[in-house]
């Protein structure tokens, strides 16, 4: 398939199949991210894998946040959706006194995201970028063994080989261009 069609099918995946991601998998695809490109080389970005432990930790958290005052059924019901992802990870950014540097870095960490997501992608594997009110909460550093004062998060991650792919779209071409002399 063409390049540009691959990145264009790259979808977000909600839905996974119950199959193990190969944890190498996921260490080729952060050698892939790492080469994104960063402004002064300060490769701003860190990768935690979650095991057993953490995700069980950080799923108890978002149910309860997801949840709060509304029942079991509820609450059943997302914790059901959670325990079908097959793989986590989460990914932070070096924290900065200048905001001009932390800006630049933020961006470099989406760049090495997009990196990963399209190798993963490519080899089968969808991914869903999270920033719900989890990835703001202070207990998930506590659970990530985070120090707020170094890192913060760009995001939460869910992977698995994806059991639907859904449908997406984008604006025309023409209503994001503007040609200038
Ligand atoms: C920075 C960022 C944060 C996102 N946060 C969420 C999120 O919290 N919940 C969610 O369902 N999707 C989230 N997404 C995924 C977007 O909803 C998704 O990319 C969008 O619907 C377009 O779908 P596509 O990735 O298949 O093209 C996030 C994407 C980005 C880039």
């Amino acid at each position: 398939m063409e390049f540009g069609e691959r990145l264009k099918r790259r979808r977000t995946i909600n839905d996974f199949k119950q199959r193990e991601v190969p944890r190498e998998l996921l260490l080729d695809a952060i050698d892939v991210a790492r080469w994104a490109p960063n402004h002064r080389l300060t490769e701003p970005w860190h990768f935690y894998l979650l095991g057993e432990q953490t995700v069980d930790a950080v799923i108890d958290l978002i149910v309860e946040l997801k949840t709060a005052g509304k029942g079991e059924a509820t609450r059943a019901a997302v914790m059901k959706r959670l325990d079908g992802v097959p793989a986590w990870f989460a990914v932070t950014c070096k924290r900065s006194d200048d905001p001009v540097r932390e800006r630049e870095d933020y961006a470099a960490c989406c760049c090495a995201i997009q990196n990963m997501m399209l190798y993963l992608w490519q080899a089968g594997i969808g991914v869903k970028w999270t920033t719900g009110a989890v990835v703001r909460d202070e207990r998930l550093f506590g659970i990530l063994k985070l120090r707020p004062s170094d890192e913060f998060l760009v995001g939460l991650f869910y992977c698995g080989y994806p059991e639907v792919i859904p449908e997406q779209r984008r604006r025309p071409v023409v209503e994001i261009v503007t040609s200038l002399s």
